[in-house]
């Protein structure tokens, strides 16, 4: 569900008129909607309403997912705490007034310096990824005075049958501390100076269509809670990582709802007697964001008809990158049909959104909406091409706010430097 629908033959973003907004903040541009963004948030917490968990689960937004100042601030003001993946994420949550205590620090490469700022936040807890990263996470913490709270990712050995790019829980993926070493692990994390030993946590991937790899991993999870306080270990947290997919095909079978999510959870949790943790991304804001893009020209090759876009594969990277389907849909469509490949202007044949889709007729100039483009998309765009980043914009109700300006192509060049050899002498 969000708030992007169809008004007087106009797409809106909640009660604003994406024609108008276009108008006014030029295109390519990324809307996000206030009201979905909450709604999501809201669904994901009341799904969670019957596990078992000491405390309140808390719900540690995934800010990788869309690192907007104001989309953090909104889920902050609705209660969310934030899981990051570096310094610059760190900053960014704390900027939008997320708690520190309700700060999970997770990757696999953190740097002494991204420890040691966390630890001055005196954020709620590291997941640590590896023997390795736990003894320098001990050493900088002992350094610093401090007692950094942990908990063990660890890498369960289950498929989480989604695309390979984004599967993490596999054998052969970077993530996390192989379930076989878990016990040994965990005995090291309680007798190393500086760390206090917490809790495990886990996440297998992203995009996940079906419940039964995360079934697999939270069963193996419990059996390992059961192992450690057999041990005579205290585990008091459990981080149960994000990963639900969502809908990018509006005719294509919805994967898991947040409630069957919330169900199995309840069950597979169920007596574990821990604080649940959660790391949701893409499931709080992908269908709570568009890119709106307008019409260059369409053009007919020998094979193909092609409508080109003035947004390319710098500014939504995921349909080049992983194939991603997103819905493409007029902001004013028009009656009848047409089929065409829809293409940005990057001199790359990689840089296509859609192969052969059936759109409604298209002309130069019109307005299209990439829908469910809230999660990993302005965050993942670079300059390619010298192509200003794009405005972000938010909506809520019948206002609507830029919350990152277009990037000025004066400020892009401003970032380089030419060597004090190469200047041009003034003869
Ligand atoms: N926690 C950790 C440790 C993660 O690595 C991720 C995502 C999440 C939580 C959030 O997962 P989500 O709930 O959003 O599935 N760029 C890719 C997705 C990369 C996901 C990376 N990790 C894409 O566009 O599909």
């Amino acid at each position: 569900m969000d708030h992007f629908e169809p008004r007087g033959g106009v797409l809106h973003a909640e009660g604003v008129a994406l024609d108008k907004l276009a108008a006014a903040v030029g295109t390519p541009f990324y809307c996000y909607s206030t009201a979905t963004l909450e709604r999501h948030y809201r669904v994901f917490v009341e799904a969670l309403a019957q596990v078992d968990s000491t405390e309140p689960p808390l719900v540690a937004y995934a800010v990788k997912a869309n690192p907007n100042l104001s989309v953090i601030a909104t889920l902050a003001r609705a209660g969310a705490g934030a899981d990051v993946v570096s310094g610059g994420e760190m900053r960014r949550a704390l900027a939008a007034g997320v708690p520190a205590n309700r700060i999970v620090f997770s990757g696999v490469g953190k740097t002494r310096d991204e420890m040691a700022a966390a630890l001055a936040a005196g954020i709620y807890q590291f997941n640590v990824e590896s023997e390795e990263e736990l003894a320098t996470l001990g050493a900088v913490a002992s350094a610093l005075g401090h007692v950094a709270p942990v908990a063990l990712r660890i890498n369960p050995g289950v498929d989480a049958l989604t695309h390979a790019k984004i599967s993490t829980g596999k054998d052969e993926n970077k993530f996390g501390i192989p379930l076989a070493r878990a016990e040994a692990a965990y005995a090291l994390a309680a007798t190393t100076p500086g760390i206090r030993a917490m809790g495990i946590s886990a996440h297998i991937g992203s995009q996940l269509t079906q419940l039964a790899p995360l079934e697999a991993t939270f069963a193996r999870l419990g059996d390992l809670v059961t192992r450690l306080r057999a041990a005579g270990q205290s585990v008091e947290r459990v981080d149960l990582g994000g990963g639900l997919g969502i809908p990018y095909k509006r005719d294509e079978p919805a994967p898991p709802s947040p409630a069957d999510y919330g169900a199995m959870v309840a069950k597979a949790t169920r007596g574990w007697n821990v604080r649940l943790m959660f790391e949701p991304g893409r499931m709080i804001v992908g269908n709570a964001g568009i890119m709106v893009t307008r019409v260059i020209l369409t053009k007919t090759g020998a094979a193909k008809r092609f409508v080109v876009v003035d947004a390319a594969m710098n500014d939504l990277l995921r349909p080049a990158f992983y194939s991603a389907w997103h819905d493409i849909l007029a902001i004013a469509p028009r009656a009848g049909e047409m089929t065409a490949t829809v293409v940005g202007p990057i001199c790359e044949t990689g840089d296509t959104f859609a192969e052969d889709r059936v759109l409604t007729p298209l002309q130069a100039g019109d307005l299209v909406a990439f829908m469910t483009a809230g999660a990993y998309g302005a965050t993942m765009a670079s300059t390619y091409n010298s192509r200003p980043l794009v405005p972000e914009v938010l909506v809520d109700g019948d206002s609507y706010a830029v919350v990152r300006p277009r990037l000025d192509i004066d400020a892009l060049l401003a970032l380089d430097v030419i060597a004090p050899w190469l200047k041009p002498q003034a003869n």
